[in-house]
């Protein structure tokens, strides 16, 4: 196990990230959505650093393989924020095939929201079988399995506060 991005690093990266949010928004309302339970680590840093009023919540999406090797997505947890004419952010911890994603915005999308943006601490764009529209990447890396920051392996190391390769 070697580190990739240091707690100092990630700190430094989150918050241009919301300083570029803030300079988005200004004063307008934000609903921040987290894609458990990746996101939690990311989420909680970042709108500490947002300025306008936020909404916030969290949804559960997991991945599996269905039969043919068919991704499906199993929706784990549902909000009660009523979505429509909201400003809207989906904070994801990585898009890898983009198949997860590509669902949870497309389920989004549906709800009628003002804007719908996607910010993700890592972008793995390798393997993408799915094009998604990213509005703000925290890091882009190589075709590696990392843990930490929220990130897990069978659930273990989610704890880490920083980011490294299994
Ligand atoms: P997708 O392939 O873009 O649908 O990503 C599905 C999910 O796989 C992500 O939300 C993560 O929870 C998980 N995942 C993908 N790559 C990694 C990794 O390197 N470490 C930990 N989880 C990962
Ligand atoms: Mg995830």
């Amino acid at each position: 196990m070697y580190e990739l991005y240091s707690k100092g690093q990630i700190q430094e990266r989150v918050k241009e990230i919301a300083t570029e949010i803030n300079n988005t928004y200004g004063d307008e309302q934000l609903t921040v959505i987290g894609i458990l339970n990746g996101s939690f680590m990311f989420v909680s840093d970042l709108v500490r650093q947002l300025t306008m009023p936020i909404e916030l919540d969290f949804f559960g999406a997991k991945s599996y393989m269905g039969r043919k090797r068919n991704p499906g997505i199993h929706f784990t947890k549902e909000f009660d924020i009523d979505l429509k004419g909201k400003n809207v952010l989906v904070v994801e911890d990585i898009v890898d095939s983009g198949n997860t994603m590509f669902i949870v915005l497309d389920n989004f999308s549906g709800r009628e929201p003002k804007s719908l943006r996607l910010c993700t601490l890592l972008d793995k764009p390798t393997k993408r079988e799915k094009i998604v529209h990213m509005d703000w990447i925290g890091f882009e890396i190589p075709n590696k399995f990392v843990i930490g920051y929220g990130l897990d392996y069978y659930g273990l190391y989610r704890n880490l506060s920083n980011i490294c390769v299994l």
